[in-house]
């Protein structure tokens, strides 16, 4: 038998059980993954409580949870080409990663180094040097990141304004931007302003005022802006004045306002993670781990990260 995190109606976290489950293994064209780390993010839990994106993401009852994870190949079946039993890997899996096992068909030659496959899904080599419970961070956030930056054309000598700068997304991205050789500027509350000075932007509080306070900070103007929260960065950087193609959002669903550009981790180049990953090896960037918490108490990971003050990623360690 195995651990897995299932749920079988919809609601808060209390629809989250631990239930031990047969152990899944690999079929023809799979690999059986023994997850070691699996990250949280937001569309989990929209997921497990909504049906309606549910249903768009083909979700059925019961379900697993989690999507992104990383862990040890410890089963390859017939045919399964890339992979071999000991590899350590990362990725994504839609409705599987907290659980002992994910079983994935991966991509035909899983990379040498890592990178991003637009297949449902995402399964690249852990390199030597990055742990599980930060490479279990990667696929979603990173991806993520990497393409709100790329969709606004981002360069050295930018300044950029970035909402939510201290969540999951953001503190790939701020991180990317200086990398890129921008000013940053990002949004957060007061009590999160240490927490992003140390990762290289200037904070600035979210809310009614924006506008005024990001004029005060950037007199020179801002020339780019990518809001991970919503549309309030994305509305303010309009009215200062940016132009929309250099305005992008991966929180506003497909039509944001004002002609800004909507993008997510679907669109990240085939290197984006390949980027990070080096980044993270050469000490350029940091991966911030908020809290860890045992499969057990994935119930108490979802409220912590549901609440929307983490800075960084919460992991679901087993
Ligand atoms: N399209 C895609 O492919 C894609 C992929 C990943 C995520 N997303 C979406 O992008 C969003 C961000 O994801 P995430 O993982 O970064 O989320 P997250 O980790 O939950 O974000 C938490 C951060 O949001 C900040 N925050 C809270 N209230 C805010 C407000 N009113 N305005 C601005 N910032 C605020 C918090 O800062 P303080 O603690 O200082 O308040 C905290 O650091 C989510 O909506 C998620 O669903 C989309």
């Amino acid at each position: 038998m195995s651990r897995a995190v299932i749920y079988e109606t919809f609601g808060g976290p209390e629809v989250l059980q631990v239930r031990e489950v047969p152990q899944p293994h690999a079929g023809p064209g799979e690999v059986r993954v023994r997850v070691t780390a699996a990250a949280l993010n937001p569309m989990d839990w929209i997921l497990s409580s909504a049906p309606e994106w549910a249903e768009q993401f083909g979700i059925t009852m019961p379900s697993g949870f989690g999507h992104d994870f990383a862990g040890v190949v410890d089963e390859v079946g017939a045919g399964a080409t890339g992979c071999a039993v000991g590899d350590r890997v990362y990725g994504g899996a839609l409705g599987q990663a907290v659980a002992d096992f994910v079983v994935v068909t991966p991509p035909t030659q899983v990379p040498e180094g890592p990178s991003l496959s637009r297949t449902p899904v995402l399964l690249s080599r852990t390199p030597t040097g990055i742990s599980d419970e930060v490479a279990s961070t990667l696929a979603v956030a990173g991806g993520t990141a990497a393409a709100a930056l790329a969709a606004i054309g981002l360069r050295s000598g930018d300044t950029v304004l970035i909402g939510g700068a201290a969540g999951g997304v953001g503190v790939f991205a701020v991180q990317l931007a200086k990398l890129a050789g921008a000013h940053v500027i990002g949004t957060a509350s007061q009590s999160t302003f240490d927490f992003l000075r140390q990762l290289g932007a200037e904070p600035v509080a979210y809310g009614a005022g924006l506008a005024d306070r990001v004029r005060a900070l950037a007199p020179g103007g801002v020339t780019a802006a990518t809001d991970l929260f919503g549309t309030e960065t994305a509305e303010t950087a309009l009215a200062l004045g940016v132009p929309p193609e250099r305005i992008s959002t991966i929180a506003a669903g497909p039509n944001p306002p004002g002609g800004v550009r909507a993008t997510g981790g679907a669109d990240a180049a085939p290197d984006a993670l390949q980027r990070i990953t080096d980044a993270i090896l050469a000490g350029t960037i940091t991966v911030p781990i908020a809290a860890t918490f045992p499969l057990e108490q994935t119930r108490d990971a979802v409220t912590l990260a549901a609440e929307r003050h983490v800075h960084g990623k919460i992991v679901i360690t087993l």
